[in-house]
């Protein structure tokens, strides 16, 4: 027998499965035998007492859960933190363990009102004293721990619980004696099981397979090489016995189902403190202000899915509400996560949604010099869609060329400063880079509190009448804008795959070049060859465009287009010389609408225009995107997405496509502005020909 360790315990008087807090407990309401588990215990608490000393608490009618004092608080020599419980139904428990500790001489610390914190059950002190483990995730707050840390000045290692049968670190997670540690991988994010291979070293880590970790194996009770368990598989026996360690197995089946069992039954009440271990937390905070239709547009939800879906926790600090339904809110929220890996993460993600840190806390960039042409700094901020500020010398500088993927480089020159999206390979040595996520911005329109449903999507012949209508409407509208956008000047620029000929849609993406509604295109090599086979020789791939049937040796069209275009030595000279005298690549040469055709591994010919360098073909789109107000994105997912990775935020996105794959991750982009269509490209290109004929017929009869 060991005097100097002691457990506190509670007799199962009142214990039942009354409620569900857990998925343990789950169909279990009032299934446990009161019998069985009065003997159960007594067989625990005999088992302890044989090793250990055993207080008693006495337990409480109407609060069925106290039988688990792992939840009391947690014990670092003579201090304790008592536990804030996060649900109402165990929160009366609280006085009457403060009382016990109180009674027993304990100092103890109590957290703030609303800071959960469910003791022992989720803080877990390494055998050796050098920290503690503190899990977090279902019922602890990541913010207790700093408190925790100060008041027990020891150091703190954070691990969020993501499977919510594992909710508390108990349950999971077993500290041993010799600086061994048994627990269920599979319950921590990656974050976290990063953290313990850090610290554990692999010949000290005893992994438990779910089969045992769903039998409670880790909420296990270590008394130097004694370890008192319920029923475990032979094999982790086996696995601890080699590891020396003495299993001491006892049947806890009526406390399984209220998702408890050895551990949780106990709290031990000796934790010596080590000398020269002292309050060390890695958590990091941040005060962060949003504003804008906070509520209206979701956007303070999002924020606060962003933080906790990270493993991060917030504090809102202030939140003014607007007032009117046209004002906004604005707020303030301290954020914290367990690193500043995951911090990071958190922050990349809520400066899209337009959070920034206080303005008069960052003065200097946060750059880093490039040391390589071509290479950023490891920590380079990654640019996206949104128009973006940086901090340049305490000023907050528009970010130039907004796309997404780059880098920003700034300078600063009597002239002014500058903020620039660059191209990884267009970085030189010497240019200085934003890195990290300090001083950035972005500027999120304040978008109206209606559109906050950013993407669309319709089905076309998806599911009955309506959705049919609703394509229409889309066509409807998007012809409109169209007609807009090309009485004003403006910009449409059209992206289409090889798609848009094989479905009959080559006459109208003509109408639309000849009638002035498209001012540049931007394809493969492929819709170039099939819309001149089509042209020339009627095929499309070989099958007849008017009949819709393979022709006799059709499969060699397209190579003698591509042989023909070839011989001409361009697509524009083939049309000077009569050869081509209708379709896509026809109009676009005679109405002088650039085009440029990106090559790819899969091209035959190519033909004479088609760009095979795909630096200069990305760079030949980019500079034909410059100025867009729409983009037409027929049936090419490949140059699309290119042309979505060049393309800032306000750009209006139409995306058409037969497969609903293609469409989502194209319109997913979370910019109000894309809209997609499920749909047969040829079909929405006649549909889109008819509307617009509908729009300008009156006009044209008043000339
Ligand atoms: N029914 C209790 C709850 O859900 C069980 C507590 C188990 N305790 C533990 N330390 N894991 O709170």
């Amino acid at each position: 027998m060991t005097e100097t360790i002691r457990f506190l315990m509670c007799s199962p008087d009142h214990y039942d499965v009354d409620y569900v807090i857990n998925p343990w407990m789950e169909g279990n309401i009032h299934k446990s035998s009161q019998e069985k588990a009065r003997q159960q215990w007594q067989q625990l608490y005999h088992i302890l007492k044989d090793r250990a000393l055993v207080d008693l608490v006495p337990p409480e009618k109407g609060w069925p859960d106290m039988v688990f004092t792992a939840n009391a608080g947690l014990v670092l020599e003579k201090i304790v933190v008592l536990s804030r419980f996060l649900h109402k139904e165990r929160q009366g428990e609280e006085p009457y363990f403060k009382q016990w500790f109180e009674d027993n001489g304990f100092t103890v610390h109590e957290l703030p009102k609303d800071l959960p914190f469910e003791g022992a059950g989720d803080a877990l002190l390494d055998r050796e004293g050098r920290w503690l483990w503190a899990g977090y995730g279902f019922r602890t707050e990541l913010d207790s721990h700093p408190l925790i840390a100060k008041w027990l000045d020891i150091e703190v290692l954070s691990l969020r619980l993501i499977d919510e049968r594992f909710y508390h670190l108990d349950t999971c997670f077993c500290p041993l004696s010799g600086g061994y540690l048994l627990y269920y991988p599979d319950a921590f994010d990656a974050y976290s099981n990063r953290l313990i291979e850090l610290k554990i070293p692999e010949e000290k880590r005893i992994i438990v397979e779910e089969a045992d970790a769903v039998n409670f194996a880790c909420n296990a009770v270590n008394i130097g090489e004694v370890i008192v368990m319920n029923k475990i598989s032979d094999d982790l026996q086996y696995k601890l016995a080699s590891k020396g360690f003495e299993v001491v197995q006892t049947p806890l089946t009526e406390f399984l189902k209220a998702g408890g069992a050895a551990k949780c039954l106990t709290l031990r009440t000796t934790e010596p403190l080590i000398p020269d271990h002292h309050a060390n937390v890695t958590i990091e905070s941040r005060i962060l202000q949003l504003e804008g239709h906070l509520l209206d547009a979701g956007i303070m939800n999002k924020a606060l899915d962003v933080v906790v879906g990270n493993g991060g926790s917030f504090k809102v600090l202030n939140f003014t509400l607007g007032i009117e339904r046209q004002s906004t809110s604005s707020a303030e929220v301290r954020v914290s996560a367990p690193s500043h890996e995951v911090m990071e993460e958190i922050m990349v993600q809520l400066i899209d949604l337009g959070a920034a840190a206080r303005p008069q806390e960052i003065c200097d960039v946060n750059t880093a010099v490039v040391a390589q042409d071509g290479v950023a700094p490891d920590d380079f901020y990654v640019s996206t869609i949104y128009p973006t500020e940086v901090r340049v010398n305490c000023e907050w500088v528009r970010v130039e060329n907004q796309r997404m993927d780059a880098a920003i480089v700034v300078t600063e020159s009597p002239e002014g400063k500058t903020a620039k999206c660059t191209l990884l390979r267009d970085l030189k040595a010497g240019d200085r880079v934003m890195v990290g996520v300090e001083g950035i911005r972005t500027i999120r329109q304040a978008e109206s509190r209606e559109q906050r449903n950013s993407t669309q999507e319709f089905t076309f012949m998806g599911a009955g009448v309506s959705s049919e209508r609703r394509v229409e409407l889309t066509v409807e509208q998007i012809a409109w804008e169209m007609r807009q956008i090309r009485d004003q000047g403006g910009k449409v620029v059209v992206t289409a795959g090889p798609v848009v000929i094989h479905t009959g849609g080559a006459q109208h993406l003509s109408r639309l070049i000849r009638d002035g509604y498209v001012h540049a295109l931007l394809g493969g090599n492929a819709i170039a060859v099939h819309d001149m086979e089509q042209a020339i020789m009627g095929t499309s791939l070989g099958v007849d465009m008017q009949k819709g049937i393979p022709v006799r040796g059709g499969h060699r069209h397209h190579l003698k287009i591509i042989n023909l275009i070839r011989r001409h030595g361009s697509i524009a000279k083939a049309v000077s010389a009569g050869v081509l005298t209708k379709g896509v690549m026809y109009e676009c040469v005679k109405n002088n609408v650039p085009f440029s055709l990106a090559g790819s591994i899969r091209d035959d010919g190519p033909l004479p225009d088609t760009e095979m360098d795909l630096i200069k073909a990305q760079e030949e789109y980019s500079r034909l995107i410059q100025g867009a107000d729409m983009i037409l994105m027929l049936s090419s997912m490949l140059h699309s997405i290119g042309v979505g990775n060049m393309t800032p935020a306000g750009v209006k996105m139409v995306c058409v496509d037969i497969n609903p794959a293609v469409v989502t991750k194209l319109s997913d982009r979370g910019s109000v502005e894309s809209v997609g269509i499920v749909t047969d490209v040829g079909l929405f290109l006649s549909l889109l020909t008819q509307q617009l004929d509908k729009l300008t017929r009156p006009l044209v009869e008043t000339v």
